[in-house]
């Protein structure tokens, strides 16, 4: 563990525990999540934590065996803040009363304004409090310091249960309309807890909050990019040693990080394998080979496979077959170039914090959700390497202020995530090089077209697909018979939900007018507005 204040947030299966940790972070507070199911006593004296969160959760604490923290929790000596059910199960745990809510089955609630962060299992509607209530103060708590410059103040409140009577100590702060202890605290011990969830947009001074809860806990804001980048460099040199370190490239931004940092630590120790499997985007391989390998001189080897994967890829329409396909040619390929290292002991890669946060199951252990689909899966048991992960502390946003902090151009960090099957997913039918030729200079122009009109920051994702479809046009004077393609652009937050970019009508017309009249093999645009779910962000 790394030597920062740390303060751990105990999860209890919100979908939105993971917005309490961005919260603190921007805040420069070092947390960490986990299941409530792994937080132990033996756990509790290891973490040392300076302050404790317990997560929302769609369980009841009136149900048979809820989850429950240790009750060691309450006497660590650092102040915990319960949030939603957190609060529920502070109340209970502490001596207090909970009762139920008139609701349908267990859950916490959906809400159309915030898409489905918080569906529960049930995911039925009820009455009480959801949705946007306003909170009154009932006397000074430094928790709300900075609150009601309004006499109320507008919180987001999801769950069912409610308090219905305090334990020993504890004080009303806050009430709303239905919620007559929506703010409690025992001042004396340091426990607070509220009813709704600060962690949300839609409570907009819950981050106040939160940062009145970690001032008074006496974290200092210790976490920055630039302490995490000297610790992080430390650490890969601990754990490398003299060791080779491989690194797969991929064109993304973890990748790049993690390989920045990597070459920081150990210098040339470290090769970069980037495998060229004919389906990126266009100037794509030169623009990565010509930073890392020219600009950043980190050694490169280029392995230029587009003739295996093409020719594996004849004839392949079914797309599962073409993401095996790829997953398969492409631990063959790395393994093959890595070996060429000779005496790696190690592989680098650019795992997230979202992709290792044990979350919570109710059916079941603690699973871990590692989006296999975005790292090389299975590639460091079958090289016999172990792993360096030295990201795996970090939020997407995090990662691109690392990129910042060691030198990557802005250009680059800002980058819209690119699929690791690339332009084969975008590809719908059977894949040839002819087509991919289309479609990579028609996402030129298209993603030209979002840079010009300075839309590019504010989309997740805008790319073309080229359908394999052909219809007629009129070019002059003449007939056409050419592809149609799709252009998409979304804006998300993590690519498991999404929502069509509203691009304007002039954009949309011009846009089509230059593909069609720059791309040759492309008579006939479409535009992609479907909304993810139900569609998905790619095609395939
Ligand atoms: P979907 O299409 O599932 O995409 O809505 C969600 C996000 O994941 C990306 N994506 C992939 N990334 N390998 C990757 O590295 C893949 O096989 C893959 N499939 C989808 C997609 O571009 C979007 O950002």
């Amino acid at each position: 563990m790394n030597t920062h204040q740390r303060l751990l947030v105990i999860d209890f299966g919100s979908q939105v525990t993971q917005l309490i940790a961005r919260r603190l972070r921007e805040l420069g507070v070092y947390c960490e999540i986990h299941p409530y199911q792994n937080v132990t006593p033996d756990f509790l004296t290891r973490f040392t934590p300076w302050a404790i969160i317990l997560s929302g959760g769609p369980a009841s604490v009136l149900d048979s065996d809820p989850p429950c923290p240790p009750k060691e929790v309450f006497s660590q000596n650092a102040p915990v803040l319960g949030i939603c059910y957190g609060q529920q199960v502070m109340v209970q745990m502490l001596g207090g009363k909970v009762e139920r809510g008139r609701r349908i089955g267990n859950g916490e609630i959906s809400d159309p304004a915030i898409g489905d962060v918080f569906a529960g299992p049930s995911g039925s509607r009820v009455n009480s409090e959801f949705g946007r209530a306003y909170i009154t103060s009932k006397g000074a708590l430094p928790l709300l310091e900075g609150w009601f410059g309004e006499p109320t103040e507008q919180v987001w409140m999801s769950h069912g249960d409610h308090v219905a009577e305090l334990p020993p100590g504890f004080e009303v702060f806050g009430v709303s309309s239905k919620a007559p202890f929506a703010v409690v605290a025992d001042v004396r011990r340091g426990f607070y807890a509220v009813q709704f969830h600060p962690e949300v947009h839609h409570t907009p001074n819950g981050k106040r909050l939160l940062e009145n809860f970690v001032r008074m806990a006496g974290f200092t804001g210790d976490w920055s990019m630039g302490a995490y980048r000297d610790e992080a460099i430390n650490r890969i040199r601990r754990e490398v040693g003299d060791s080779k370190v491989v690194c797969a490239l991929s064109g993304g931004v973890d990748s790049a990080v993690a390989a920045k940092l990597v070459h920081e630590a150990i210098g040339d120790s470290v090769t970069c394998v980037f495998v060229d499997h004919g389906l990126l985007r266009k100037d794509e391989a030169e623009e990565v080979i010509g930073m890392f390998r020219d600009h950043f001189n980190i050694p490169l080897i280029h392995a230029d496979e587009s003739d295996l994967f093409l020719s594996e890829l004849k004839g392949v329409t079914d797309p599962e077959t073409k993401r095996k396909t790829i997953g398969r040619l492409f631990i063959d390929v790395f393994r093959r170039h890595a070996a060429a290292v000779g005496g790696a002991g190690f592989l680098a890669q650019g795992t997230l914090y979202p992709d290792v946060i044990e979350s919570v199951s109710f059916s079941g252990e603690p699973s871990v959700t590692i989006k296999s689909h975005h790292n090389v899966g299975g590639l460091p048991e079958r090289l016999g390497l172990k792993l360096v992960e030295p990201l795996r502390e970090l939020f997407k946003d995090e990662v691109r202020a690392l990129g910042r902090e060691i030198g990557l151009p802005e250009r680059f960090i800002g980058r819209h995530p690119f699929p690791g099957p690339g332009l084969a997913i975008r590809c719908p039918g059977e894949i040839t090089r002819a087509k991919l030729e289309i479609l990579r200079n028609a996402d030129a122009v298209y993603i030209d077209q979002i840079r010009r009109h300075g839309l590019y920051g504010e989309i997740w994702q805008a790319f073309v697909v080229l359908l394999p479809v052909r219809t007629v046009g009129v070019m002059g004077d003449g007939r056409t018979y050419d592809y149609v393609c799709a252009i998409r652009a979304v804006t998300s937050v993590d690519g498991m939900t999404a929502d069509s970019y509203p691009l304007s009508h002039e954009f949309l017309a011009e846009t089509a007018t230059r593909i069609v009249n720059e791309v040759s093999g492309i008579n006939r645009v479409v535009h992609d507005i479907t909304s993810k779910p139900p569609g998905t962000i790619e095609w395939e």
